[in-house]
Parts: C-alpha cells; sequence; structure tokens
C-alpha cells in the first residue's frame, strides 16, 4: 500500500513571520493525522524558523532545490548536509520552473538525486511536458527521457525512496488542471517505465504525486485515480485553509 503523500511547494512565497504562522496552523490542523504523509518546501532563509514551528508535528520540512556537493568553494549553492542542517527531511529536485528559468537538466537532476540520498533526504523528483510538447503529443516521449535521465544509475534501494511528482508544466500556476483522465495515463505510463527501468514490485511501491493548479476542489477526483499518490500543491499551499481542506478532501 502506497500512503498518499500531499507536499506544499511555497515557492519564493512567506517571510519568516508568515511563513511560521501557517506552519503553526498546520501543525495544529494536521495533529494526529497518520494516514496521511505532509510536507511543505519554504524559501531556504525561512527553513530554520519552520523547521522549530513544525517540532513535534508531523509535518515534514523539504528544500525546494538542493546542490549535489555538500561543501567547497560553490558561492550561492546549499548543499544536502546543509538542507539537514536546516531540519530538512525532503527535498524537492528538478521543479520545471527550476529546468526552465535556471537551466536545470535531466543530468543535473540525477547527481541531484544521488546526492540528496547519499544524505538521508527524501527528494521529490519533479518531471513533466510543456504545453507545446502535449499539443505535439510527445508528452509520454518527454516523460520517458526526463525519467531514465533522472535516474540514470540509480539502483533499486535508493530509487525506492524516491518520490515521482508529475506535474505538466501547462496547468502549473494556470488554473487549468490536468483532466483526472488525462493525469492518469501519465502517472501508470509513469509507473510502467519504473516497472521497465526496475521491477513491478518498485514500481508498485514508488509514490507518484501530481502536481498542478491542485485545489480543495479538485483533489478528491484526483486521487480516486490508481496511479495517483498525492499532490505538489503550490498556490493552494500557500494558505492555511486551502492547504487543510486540500488535505483533509484527499482522503477518502
Ligand atoms: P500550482 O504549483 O499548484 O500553483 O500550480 C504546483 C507546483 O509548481 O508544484
Amino acid at each position: 500500500m502506497r500512503k498518499p503523500f500531499i507536499a506544499g511547494n511555497w515557492k519564493l512565497n512567506l517571510l519568516t513571520e508568515e511563513a511560521v504562522a501557517l506552519a503553526k496552523k498546520l501543525a495544529l490542523a494536521f495533529k494526529g493525522m497518520d494516514n496521511i504523509e505532509l510536507a511543505v518546501a519554504p524559501v531556504f532563509t525561512v527553513l530554520y524558523a519552520v523547521a522549530k514551528a513544525l517540532k513535534n508535528s508531523n509535518i515534514g520540512l523539504a528544500g525546494q532545490d538542493v546542490y549535489w556537493e555538500n561543501s567547497g568553494a560553490f558561492t550561492g549553492e546549499v548543499g544536502p548536509e546543509s538542507l539537514k542542517d536546516a531540519g530538512c527531511g525532503y527535498v524537492i529536485i528538478g521543479h520545471s520552473e527550476r529546468r526552465e528559468y535556471f537551466g536545470e537538466t535531466d543530468q543535473g537532476v540525477n547527481k541531484k538525486l544521488k546526492a540528496a540520498i547519499a544524505a538521508g533526504l527524501i527528494p521529490i523528483c519533479c518531471i513533466g511536458e510543456k504545453l507545446e510538447e502535449r499539443e505535439q503529443e510527445k508528452t509520454l516521449k518527454v516523460i520517458d527521457r526526463q525519467m531514465r535521465g533522472a535516474l540514470m544509475s540509480i539502483p533499486r534501494a535508493e530509487a525506492l525512496k524516491i518520490t515521482i511528482a508529475y506535474e505538466p508544466v501547462w496547468a502549473i500556476g494556470t488554473g487549468k488542471t490536468a483532466t483526472p483522465g488525462q493525469a492518469q495515463e501519465v502517472h501508470a505510463f509513469i509507473r510502467k517505465l519504473l516497472a521497465e527501468i526496475y521491477d513491478q514490485e518498485a514500481a508498485d511501491s514508488i509514490r507518484i504525486q501530481y502536481g498542478g493548479s491542485v485545489k480543495p476542489e479538485n483533489i478528491k477526483e484526483l486521487m480516486a485515480q490508481p496511479d495517483i499518490d498525492g499532490a505538489l500543491v503550490g498556490g493552494a499551499s500557500l494558505k492555511a485553509e486551502s492547504f487543510i481542506a486540500l488535505v483533509k478532501n484527499s482522503l477518502p
């Protein structure tokens, strides 16, 4: 059984006071909920303060990106051990905004996944096609390339620790969600790829989140799909009311 996993990606939003206030509200609302795994991904500079606010809660903390080295002359970068030091147990890797605006490549994603796993972080590895790729019916080809690139030479035992997040780029922050059918089709394809790369048992145990305009109103039908195991949520994770409603609505 794959435990549902919902993570809030706060992106470049919320300063310390707002972030801590939101974290405290979530910790209170989700207290005792043990049938779902939860995490939030704040801006690097507020991680430590949010970690303190989430202490003794059931909400994990995630970095929004990570570098593949732990130390050295890499000005501006944050390594896996630094994330752990700030209180993180998770890290988002390969988000489409990193790929689109900051030159993230499949090879970089692969190196980051390996470094994160080596440090004991749970990676959320994002993949997804752009609008023109979908329109040209290249979706599955793009997903195939991103998946194989991300997982290159990662052994099975390590791959089992990864969560995949399928986020069609055209659905992120646009209010346009993939229909549950569109999302399920790609999720099933990702699971088939995992079975090909590893084996069916590994494919059956790796969680695949959906991301892209997930809201309290559409989470239920997405979660009802057999291969959707959770969500990576941007906009709707920035307000306590909507994230709490979304998480509650995700449960059967
Ligand atoms: P969104 O963002 O929910 O605002 O569409 C999702 C994401 O980028 O992870």
